[in-house]
């Protein structure tokens, strides 16, 4: 007799597989394929000499190993936690005192995903609305679903999200008796993940003036997700949301040490709002009562003896030349096709690509089926986008990383996307000519 159904929790059956997976898996699966899609880092220039360096310093000293083989605290090493808001303050260009902050803000966490998940179970009952950005991450998009949260996306251009457009939304919301729903605004605000875009100045500004306001009832909280914002490898660093929140009450800020260094260490951090801190600690130490304590003291010392910074330039060098040759790909091979644009991301691992609309990147599209036969993979977009109020999908777009291949294989690459395209555009056309001619003869009798 088979057993009854295993009583999934409801959050349990809300969550359902990465779309990503699929894809993920035929990468490991082909060898020969390029894959654009999966959003690793540099393999070359991992710094395994600089971790080994920092483990052996830390093995050596018998006191320093045992501190770090010990479990640690759920906040984090204080010395790391320290060093994480001066990086923060020096990048802000600001004292402690003008942004209402200390070290006890800080929190480290298993990734900055083990925090934007903890920020989520922390503020969200199933149905809360939290306003995304549209194409945003789509991993984050799974976590919010697992919440139960309602995603409602709102439009971005080149200057990332539209804060018109945003406050368009919060208007509707208050119309509809709704406002006091909305928990969360999340925003990945440097060279975004999937659209390479970064937030511009003056939107920084009003993204946090227009959330104060539609919050003052209830308070209504910024997710500042700035995984990529050290991957600058072009302009000026712009200061984060949460520099334009004094007070401190209004934008929990997060980043990571996965994409500047090592995503193996699995280390990332929030920088918290007053009084969220303890509650947001108390999940936490339902989770894991702290995160890996080795890895923590291996980044402290990274940190401290500039080794990382180090690591940094090189790796800033070595993604430039990877966008250039993804870029330069795009100019020579999509440069002739009516309707296709792509941003130019100035740090960060992502470019996003805009197909003609008769174009379906879609996992069921033509495109993709093409270009797995030629040898490549890319994010299809409309994975990027939340089912959101009702408008369909954009089904034309695309997230090309340029973070794993070599920019050898970048080049090829997008030449084998290239003839995908091109081979479902000319059976497109070849279709329409053939639907054209009946026509023209009857036309002609
Ligand atoms: C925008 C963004 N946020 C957060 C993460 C989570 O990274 P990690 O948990 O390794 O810090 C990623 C990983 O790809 C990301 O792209």
């Amino acid at each position: 007799m088979t057993p009854p159904a295993i009583p999934l929790s409801a959050k349990a059956r809300r969550t359902g597989d990465q779309p990503i997976s699929y894809f993920m898996q035929q990468a490991i699966e082909n060898p020969d394929l390029i894959s654009l899609a999966a959003g690793l880092v540099d393999e070359e220039s991992l710094p395994a000499a600089a971790v080994r360096e920092a483990l052996d310093g830390l093995l050596a000293d018998p006191a320093d190993a045992r501190a770090a083989l010990q479990y640690g605290t759920t906040p984090g090493l204080a010395s790391l936690r320290r060093q994480v808001l001066d990086r923060y303050l020096a990048a802000e260009g600001v004292a402690a005192g003008e942004v209402n902050l200390s070290a006890d803000d800080v929190v480290i966490t298993t990734g900055s995903q083990q925090l934007l998940y903890l920020v989520g179970e922390l503020l969200l009952d199933p149905g809360d609305v939290v306003l995304t950005e549209a194409p945003s991450y789509f991993v984050h998009h799974g976590l919010l679903t697992s919440h139960g949260a309602r995603i409602v996306p709102v439009a971005m251009d080149d200057d990332g999200l539209d804060v018109d457009a945003l406050e368009g939304r919060l208007q509707a919301l208050e119309r509809q008796g709704e406002l006091g729903r909305v928990k969360l605004i999340y925003v990945c605000d440097y060279y975004q993940n999937p659209s390479g875009r970064t937030l511009g100045l003056e939107r920084r500004r009003r993204l946090v003036e227009v959330t104060r306001r539609y919050g003052r009832q209830h308070r209504i909280l910024v997710l500042e997700d700035a995984a990529y914002r050290e991957l600058r490898f072009e302009g000026d660093d712009l200061p984060g949301v949460k520099r334009f929140d004094p007070t401190n009450d209004l934008v929990i800020y997060t980043s990571t040490f996965s994409k500047p260094c090592a995503p193996g260490l699995k280390t990332g951090f929030g920088i918290l709002p007053r009084g969220l801190t303890a509650p947001l600690l108390r999940l936490k130490g339902n989770h894991d009562f702290g995160s890996n304590n080795l890895t923590q003291h291996v980044i402290d010392r990274l940190l401290a003896s500039g080794a990382y910074d180090r690591h940094l330039t090189d790796l800033r060098a070595a993604y430039l030349r990877k966008r250039d040759a993804m870029l330069r790909a795009l100019e020579r091979e999509f440069g002739d096709v009516p309707g296709a644009t792509w941003t130019r991301p100035t740090g960060g691992l992502y470019v996003w690509l805009s197909l003609p609309r008769h174009l379906d990147t879609g996992p069921n599209g033509r495109l993709l089926e093409e270009a797995l036969r030629e040898g490549v993979l890319y994010v299809p977009g409309e994975f990027c986008h939340a089912e959101g109020e009702g408008a369909p999908l954009p089904t034309w777009e695309a997230r090309l990383c340029y973070g794993v291949a070599t920019a050898e294989e970048i080049d090829e690459a997008i030449r084998r996307l290239r003839r995908a395209a091109g081979r479902v555009m000319v059976s497109r056309d070849a279709q329409r000519s053939a639907h054209a001619k009946p026509q023209a003869a009857a036309a002609n009798r």
